[in-house]
Formats: structure tokens, sequence, C-alpha cells
């Protein structure tokens, strides 16, 4: 059985492969990383008689507080601070400001929003993706705080203007298990209308389907979701770290026609068509059917996005980024439904790498986040500040648009 402590630690992975990045034998893209945010600590953009009280409450404890997913919308930055298994942490879900030099988190929509224990209130923000062409922030809440799971687990979806919760969808039982943890999503737009969120259930090894026109799920499970036992040795800068974690990495093609996913403990990729998907009487035979490994990695990832025509996602062993071009292979193939994982090139960013799953590509550029889980998980992190940066929030050139973005956008009133 995989514990929550286990998953921890194959996201803690990405945080040990700072420092030996080396540049000269790879092909550099477009060169230049630019980080944006950084802290030792972080900190909330909150009034500071207030800060104090939390703080003398135990109600914030600053050295609990790690940052995890990002999404990014005309450079304005949302992210995600973990709280299902750590006390002290009054907002998980956050915009990122800068102010005198200082970066802050900024709960959205507010304090008040992200009440533990108050189920209209978001509990513990996982996934989050921002729809570019109507700017609606989709949240996904494990509906755990300091492991007590006070709700059920929803998909919430936000105006980003007017803060207001727009829709929600509760999973109901029939879709998770007990070991469920729903870790992230990607979205699916039919017809202009951005419907589906696949969300990946990394710990259960299944692929769940909202519909939000309907106001339902299903759910597909699959081999291709299981971490895989011989892969599960990961090893970053010569220290080894076991995972059995399942699919996790995912990310829709900008015609919307497939998606692309591939398991923490596993060097293989994976395609499926996504009138599969979007099917809710297609059944795991027919998944089965239809899905196909399109080639196997030389190297750990856990997260996955796509622009225009590439995806991009880490490789952990050599700390770096990987782009692949699938437009390029696709005409090399024939067609998107033979195509096979080839043409990588590595983005090969100028700063050390520590990565948490988080990256999305806004206006031609790739953000991410690097954070230090395994020292956050060890409570070893040194918030003196002589190490450097504990977390930070980068950017890098790679000339796309988010797969998501269509033509006419329009955003939220
Ligand atoms: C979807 O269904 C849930 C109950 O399963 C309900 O709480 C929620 O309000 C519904 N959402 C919409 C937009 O109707
Ligand atoms: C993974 O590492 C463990 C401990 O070092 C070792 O016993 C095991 O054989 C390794 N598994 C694989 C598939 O390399
Ligand atoms: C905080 O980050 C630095 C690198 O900037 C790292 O060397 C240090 O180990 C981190 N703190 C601790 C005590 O883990």
């Amino acid at each position: 059985m995989m514990t929550r402590r286990n998953v921890l630690s194959v996201f803690g992975i990405y945080v040990i492969i700072a420092i030996a990045h080396a540049n000269g034998n790879s092909q550099n893209i477009e060169g230049k990383t630019e980080i944006i945010h950084e802290w030792v600590t972080l900190d909330y953009d909150l009034p500071p008689p207030m800060k104090r009280s939390l703080i003398d409450q135990k109600l914030l404890i600053p050295e609990n507080l790690a940052l995890t997913e990002m999404d990014v919308i005309r450079g304005r930055i949302f992210t995600t601070i973990g709280r299902t298994s750590k006390p002290g942490i009054p907002a998980s879900l956050n915009t990122v400001i800068k102010r005198n030099g200082k970066s802050f988190s900024k709960p959205f929509p507010s304090l008040r929003l992200n009440r533990a224990g108050d189920c209209n209130s978001i509990q513990s923000a996982s996934g989050i993706k921002i729809d570019p062409n109507t700017n609606y922030l989709w949240v996904l809440d494990e509906g755990q705080v300091n492991n007590i799971r006070f709700c059920r687990r929803k998909l919430v979806i936000f105006c980003i203007r007017t803060r207001k919760e727009v829709f929600r969808h509760i999973f109901p039982d029939s879709v998770l298990s007990e070991s469920s943890m729903l870790f992230d999503l990607t979205l699916d737009r039919d017809q202009e209308l951005t419907r589906y969120a696949y969300v990946v259930d990394s710990i259960a090894s299944k692929l769940i389907v909202v519909d939000v026109v309907t106001n339902t799920s299903w759910l597909f499970s699959h081999p291709s979701m299981k971490g895989e036992v011989s892969a599960g040795n990961i090893t970053v800068n010569r220290e080894t770290i076991f995972s059995r974690g399942g699919i996790n990495g995912i990310s829709t093609t900008s015609d919307f026609k497939f998606v692309y996913y591939f398991s923490v403990a596993s060097f293989k990729t994976w395609q499926i068509p996504t009138s599969i998907l979007r099917n809710p009487s297609a059944d795991s035979i027919t998944f089965d059917e239809n899905v196909r490994m399109i080639g196997i990695r030389q190297h750990h990832a856990v997260s996955l996005t796509s622009g225009t025509r590439s995806f991009f996602f880490p490789a952990l062993e050599i700390n770096d980024i990987l782009k692949w071009d699938r437009k390029q292979d696709i005409h090399i193939d024939g067609s998107e439904e033979e195509v096979n994982l080839r043409s990588l090139q590595m983005l090969s960013p100028t700063t050390a790498l520590n990565f948490a799953d988080g990256m999305h590509i806004d206006n031609g550029f790739l953000y991410f986040v690097t954070n230090k889980f395994h020292k956050v998980r060890l409570g070893t992190l040194d918030f003196s500040g002589d190490d450097g940066p504990n977390f930070t929030i980068g950017k890098i050139f790679v000339g796309e648009e988010s797969y998501l973005l269509g033509t006419h956008p329009k955003s939220c009133q």
C-alpha cells in the first residue's frame, strides 16, 4: 500500500536535483531562465497584526508552508500550498504578489474562503488550471486539512475577475476509493466550450473524467496508470528514492483530440483519444483497445504540460526540462495515431532545478515552480536564508501558447 508519506517522497525527489547542472553537452533552445519570485520562507500578504495573532495562536506556522502547484494567466500567478497533512496553513489557494521587491502569497478568493472545516471553502487545493479563454480558475480540492477529512473532494471553478464561484462538482463515492489522492488535472474543450476535466488519481491509479455540462463524473482504470516496481527507483544526484506512484503527468493536445499521460514510477508515455474519455459509457475495455504507448523516456518525470505544438516535462536524473516536438514527429510518422516520442530537446534552464509538479505555458513562456520538498518533509529547511531561496517560480521562453487558448478569448464578468 502506498501511504501519503510515500507519495510526498515521490514529489520530494524533485528537491534533490539542484546543484550539479551541466550545460556542456546539451542543446540550449532559448536559454535564459528568469526567476520571478523566490522565498526562503513563504509569507502571506495579510495585515501585520493579523499575521502576528495567527502565529501566536499557531494558526500560521511559516515553516510548514511549501509551494506545490501553479498556473498563470497573462503573467498573473496562482499557486497552491498543500495542507492535507500539516497544521498552521491559513490558505491553500493563493495568488502571488510582489511588494518592495518581496513576494507574498495572497489568499484567493479570500482568507475566509480558505477556511478549514467549512465545505463551502477551499480545504486543500491540489491541482489548479486556468482557462485562458474565459479566465476561469479550475481548482481540485482534496477536502482534507492536517490529516482530517472535513469535506468531500470537489472541483470548483471561480471567475478570476469577480472571485465568485461559478461551478462545483462533488466527486461521488462511485469514482473514489479509500486510497484516492487527486493530484492534477488537464482540461478539454469541445466546440469552444471547456467542458471536461481529466483528473489523475495517482494513488488509486485511475483517471476520472468530470463533465461540467452534466455535472457528472466517471472513471477509467488501466495498467498504464499504475507505477511499475521495476521503474520505482528514482536516482537524483546520487540519492535514490523508491516510488510506486501511478498516473500523474497529464496534458491535452491543442486540437483536443488526444490526451497524453505517464505514471511517476514508469518510463512509458501513453496516448488516449479524447473521444474515448468523453464518452461516459466507454468502459475500461474500450480504453484498453484505444490506449497506445508512444515511447519510453530515459528519465523519470512527474509533471507534463503542453503548448500549441510541443509537450514539456522534466527529466529528473539529468536536472533538465525536455521539449517533445509532437508536431514534428506527427509529420515524420504520418499521423498522430502512429506518432512516436522521438524529437526530444533539452531546454537547459540556466538556473538549478528543484522541481515540484507545477509547470504551465502562458504567452510564450514555460513557467515552473521549484521547491525543496524532501527538506520540507524532513523538517530541515534553513529559514535563515544563508543557503539561498528554498522556493522559486521561474520562466523560460519556449515560443508557444497554452494548448487551451482558442481564437476568441472572452473574460468572465
Ligand atoms: C453538481 O452536483 C452537486 C451534487 O452532486 C451539487 O452540489 C452542485 O451544486 C452541482 N453543481 C451544479 C453547477 O449544478
Ligand atoms: C531498487 O533499489 C533497491 C534498494 O537499493 C534494490 O534492492 C532494488 O533491487 C532496486 N530495484 C531495481 C528494479 O533496480
Ligand atoms: C534551503 O535552501 C538552500 C539552497 O539555497 C539549501 O542549501 C538548504 O539546505 C535549504 N535549507 C535546508 C536546511 O535544507
